[in-house]
């Protein structure tokens, strides 16, 4: 392998991919777009199906690549964006915490995301309350504690909007799976698992083989 290719290998360390999940209008693509770009847009353009992202950060001295797929809160788009779940590290669920439905449905967008991601390492999930630059809150941070402690999984309410906690949502998925994908490399039996940096990324040309929505 010549030089060029090696150090591309090279580039990172882990490459994690990460979705966003939740109603439409929550904010999933506004705490996107405003961690990659540091901007923030008051129309709402929902998504159609998904999109992604790309952001390199440094983590516990490793090189960490996320690959962030935004995924379409809208009904209509559910068929496409749960294909997309299959093959992930994690999930980034989100709720607005001036809209009740949007909390209460958070559950069921954790299910079908386990359902559709059964493999054991890519159950990490990261819960986040958005809009708390809103003054019009109708779920309180306790109630938003509780559903994530329900789901084993951290919380945080941020604001795409202010940028309020936005670095440390992305960092917090981001740390949960990278330490947990070290303590699985350091419980594996087989010791050439300890040489494994990165987990494959699914993609279209990489198609899942066991149970997916669209196999
Ligand atoms: P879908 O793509 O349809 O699933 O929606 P989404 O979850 O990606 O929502 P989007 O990011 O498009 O934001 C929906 C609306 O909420 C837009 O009008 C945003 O400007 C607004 N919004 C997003 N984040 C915040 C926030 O932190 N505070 C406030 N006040 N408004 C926000
Ligand atoms: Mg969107």
């Amino acid at each position: 392998m010549d030089q060029m290719n090696m150090s591309k290998l090279q580039e990172f360390d882990y490459l994690l991919k990460i979705v966003l999940i939740g109603d439409a209008a929550v904010g999933k693509s506004s705490l996107l777009l405003r961690y990659i770009d540091d901007y923030f847009e008051d129309t709402y353009i929902c998504t159609i199906g998904v999109d992604f992202k790309i952001k390199s950060l440094e983590m516990q001295g490793k090189r960490v690549k996320l690959q962030i797929w935004d995924t379409a809160g809208q009904e209509r788009f559910k068929p496409i964006t749960n294909c997309y779940f299959w093959g992930s590290h994690g999930c980034v669920a989100v709720y607005d915490i001036t809209n009740r439905e949007t909390f209460n449905n958070v559950r069921t967008w954790v299910q079908d995301y386990r359902e559709h991601n059964s493999i054991e390492s890519g159950q990490n999930i990261v819960l986040i309350g958005n809009k708390k630059d809103s003054g019009e809150r109708v779920v309180s941070f306790e109630e938003g504690q509780d559903l994530a402690d329900s789901f084993e999984a951290e919380f945080l309410e941020c604001s795409a909007k202010s940028g309020d906690g936005v670095s440390q949502l992305f960092e917090t998925i981001a740390r949960v799976i990278v330490t947990k994908m070290k303590h699985e490399l350091l419980v594996a039996k087989d010791p050439s698992a300890y040489s494994i940096k990165t987990r494959p990324v699914q993609s279209e040309s990489n198609p899942p083989k066991k149970k997916g929505c669209c196999s």
